[in-house]
């Protein structure tokens, strides 16, 4: 016997859970559910992470297996949708790609190496919407192709495997000069764009490799990431290592500090829309994180304004900030 969901539902096949149900009664209300949302059971086995036939067993009521545990997993994944369902009807959605003043530079900035075939450098600060920005500017323009490096996709041979999968080209040779020379067939002529994110990781020779298929294919190439990245590419002490590249960049665009145009249109799609509010975030705003230390204050401070059946307010946001920040 297991406790029954805490969290409030609007849904039908939840509302009503007492506090102890059985597995047959926990089987019975998944099935309900399944039924009522339209979702497949291979879906409910891939988000409690069992096999499709383990589930379909146990739906059946011929599961030669522990009926119990995967119940128990069940009543979980029941009260995590019901949870889902209810954030979902107060809660604003997935904060969409916004025009602001930064992130209108940094699109102009991809759009200058795209279109000019040339090297462009992107920096700063965290949480100021560059990686938003290149991840919109890749879903709504042809043959642009991102990567986003990382400690582990540092060197030449992890690098072009990454670019290779995100060519779309599939049994690329493992290989790092064929798998250059494949790279540069599919790119070559198509007047696009490769984006590096985060490539303040990337080793001096991974610089080299893709410096090596823009020159080969006059594709445009942008580097994005944090401060570190103009100093590596700068060669620090050593900028004669890194010239080759670094004389090739065409354009920069360092980052500061959010301005107030790119906190008031998030503010406002999360409802904050009054002087002391605005106040308030563009000055949190400031803060190392910047616009996604405010995303994660705004979200949880509409939750809490929603529970309460409030507006969303200055209070919100302040205790919001207080329970993210347990500093203060
Ligand atoms: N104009 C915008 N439209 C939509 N979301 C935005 C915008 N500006 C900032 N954000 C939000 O700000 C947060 C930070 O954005 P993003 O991840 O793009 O930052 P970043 O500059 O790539 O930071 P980092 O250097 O840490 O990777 C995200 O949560 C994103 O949702
Ligand atoms: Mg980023």
């Amino acid at each position: 016997m297991f406790d029954g969901p805490e969290t409030a539902t609007p849904d039908t096949t939840t509302t009503s859970t007492p506090a102890v149900l059985s597995a047959a009664e926990v089987v019975e209300r998944v099935r309900a559910y399944l039924s009522t949302n339209s979702i497949p059971q291979a879906q409910l086995a891939r988000e409690i992470d069992l096999s499709a036939s383990a589930v379909s067993g146990v739906l059946k009521g011929s599961y030669a297996g522990d009926t119990d545990e995967v119940a128990r997993k069940m009543l979980a994944w029941l009260d995590l949708r019901a949870g889902r369902g209810a954030g979902a009807t107060v809660l604003p959605g997935r904060l969409p790609w916004i025009a602001t003043p930064t992130t209108r530079a940094i699109r102009t900035a991809l759009q200058y190496a795209h279109q000019l075939g040339d090297i462009t450098v992107i920096f700063g600060g965290a949480g100021l919407g560059k990686t938003v920005t290149i991840r919109d500017y890749v879903a709504n323009t042809p043959a642009v192709w991102v990567v986003t490096a990382d400690p582990t996709t540092a060197g030449v041979g992890p690098l072009l495997e990454e670019l290779a999968l995100a060519l779309g080209l599939r049994d690329a040779p493992l290989h790092p000069a064929r798998l250059r020379r494949e790279v540069i067939r599919r790119v070559d002529g198509t007047g696009g764009c490769l984006i590096i994110d985060e490539a303040q990781h990337l080793t001096k020779a991974a610089l080299e490799a893709v410096r090596s298929i823009h020159d080969a294919t006059r594709i445009g190439l942008v580097l994005s990431g944090n401060a570190s990245v103009y100093d590596r590419l700068h060669g620090g002490s050593r900028p004669e290592d890194f010239a080759q590249i670094f004389s090739r960049v065409g354009r920069k665009l360092k980052l500061l500090a959010p301005k107030d145009g790119d906190v008031d249109p998030l503010a406002a799609f999360f409802g904050f829309t009054d002087a002391a509010a605005l106040a308030f975030l563009r000055e949190k705003a400031k803060l190392p994180g910047a616009l996604r230390q405010i995303e994660k204050c705004m979200r949880f401070a509409a939750v809490l304004a929603s529970g309460q059946q409030q507006p969303a307010a200055l209070s919100h946001l302040q205790l919001a900030w207080r329970e993210l920040n347990a500093a203060g």
